[in-house]
């Protein structure tokens, strides 16, 4: 399989439990290297921007909310299939649906509060990480 690169966050409700090396680790365990990372605190413009394509779900002013209520890590994963594979290792959405030994199995706490987004096609990979980091910063 190719190596790929996928976009990443993890999210306000893991950063404040202390859980950015407990996710990490999961990441790297299964094969994914963080080649570029910052911790940020997203304006509204942002999350509004960065969430546009569910702009007219029910759910999309308090998943803005969620987003910016406090500091995220953002960050560029890389490594063999690794938009599949990170989507693998963040479990469903929804953490009532997702399996054992996943991220958001184990440390989500309900569909919108559900510690990670991952990208979830080669496209929104590319579009994603040109929204939050420069050529320059992704170090390899
Ligand atoms: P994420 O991968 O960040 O992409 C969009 C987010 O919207 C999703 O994770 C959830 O946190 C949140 N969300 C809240 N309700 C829903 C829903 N009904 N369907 C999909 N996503 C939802």
């Amino acid at each position: 399989m190719a190596i790929e690169r996928t976009f990443s966050i993890i999210k306000p409700d893991a950063v404040r439990r202390n859980l950015i090396g407990k996710i990490l680790t999961k990441f790297e365990d299964g094969g994914l290297r963080p080649i570029a990372l910052k911790k940020i605190q997203m304006t509204r413009a942002q999350a509004e921007g960065f969430y546009s394509v569910h702009k007219d779900r029910p759910f999309y002013g308090e998943l803005v909310d969620q987003m910016i209520a406090s500091p995220v890590i953002i960050q560029v994963l890389e490594g063999e299939g690794a938009i599949l594979r990170n989507r693998e290792i963040m479990g469903a959405t929804n953490p009532a649906n997702a399996a054992e030994g996943t991220i958001r199995k184990e440390f989500a706490l309900s569909m919108g509060e559900n510690s990670v987004h991952g990208s979830d096609a080669p496209e929104t990979a590319a579009e994603e990480i040109r929204f939050f980091f420069s050529d320059d910063e992704l170090v390899g």
